[in-house]
C-alpha cells in the first residue's frame, strides 16, 4: 500500500492503494467517480476513457503510481452543470441508449474537438474507432460530434 496524490477534476486527492492499482479502480472505488465505466479492463473498449492532460486515455491500463503528475479529468469534471458543448449536443440528439459506453464516447470526442475543432467524418470515425457501443448508437454519435463542433464555434 502507499499514499498517492492525484489531481482529479481540479482537486488534489489522496488515495491509499498499491502503486500498481489501475487508475480506473482508484477513480471508481476510492474517489467515487463512476462516470468512467469498467468494460474490458484491457484498454480495448473505451468505456473508461477519461482525459489525462488533454489526451483521451484509458485509466484501466495505467497505474496510480504513473498518474500522480497528470491532470486527470473524468466526465464528472467536464462541466459544472452538464453544459459542455459535447454534453449539450448529446442531449439534443438523444444519443444514449443504455448509456454504458457514453461517458467514454463523450470524453473521446472532447479530446478530438480540442485538437481538431472541425473534424471530417473520416476523422470522427478514426477518433472513435476503438470506442465500442453495443447498442449501436454510432450514427447518432457522429451526428452529435458535428453538432458539438457547431455549438463550440
Ligand atoms: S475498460 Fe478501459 S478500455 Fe475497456
Ligand atoms: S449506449 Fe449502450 S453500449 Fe453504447
Amino acid at each position: 500500500m502507499g499514499r498517492y496524490r492525484l489531481h482529479v477534476n481540479g482537486r488534489r486527492e489522496t488515495v491509499d492503494v498499491p502503486g500498481d492499482t489501475p487508475l480506473l479502480w482508484a477513480l471508481r472505488e476510492e474517489l467515487g467517480l463512476t462516470g468512467p465505466r469498467y468494460g474490458c479492463g484491457i484498454g480495448a473498449c473505451g468505456a473508461c476513457t477519461s482525459l489525462i492532460g488533454r489526451q483521451a486515455e484509458r485509466p484501466c491500463v495505467r497505474t496510480v503510481a504513473d498518474s500522480t503528475r497528470e491532470r486527470i479529468t473524468t466526465i464528472e469534471g467536464l462541466s459544472a452543470d452538464g453544459d459542455h458543448p459535447v454534453q449539450r449536443a448529446w442531449l439534443e440528439l438523444d444519443v444514449a441508449q443504455c448509456g454504458y459506453c457514453q461517458p467514454g464516447q463523450i470524453m473521446t470526442v472532447v479530446a478530438l474537438l480540442a485538437a481538431n475543432p472541425d473534424p471530417t467524418d473520416a476523422e470522427i470515425d478514426e477518433a472513435l474507432r476503438d470506442n465500442v457501443c453495443r447498442c449501436g448508437t454510432y450514427q447518432r454519435i457522429r451526428a452529435a460530434v458535428r453538432r458539438a463542433a457547431e455549438l463550440a464555434r
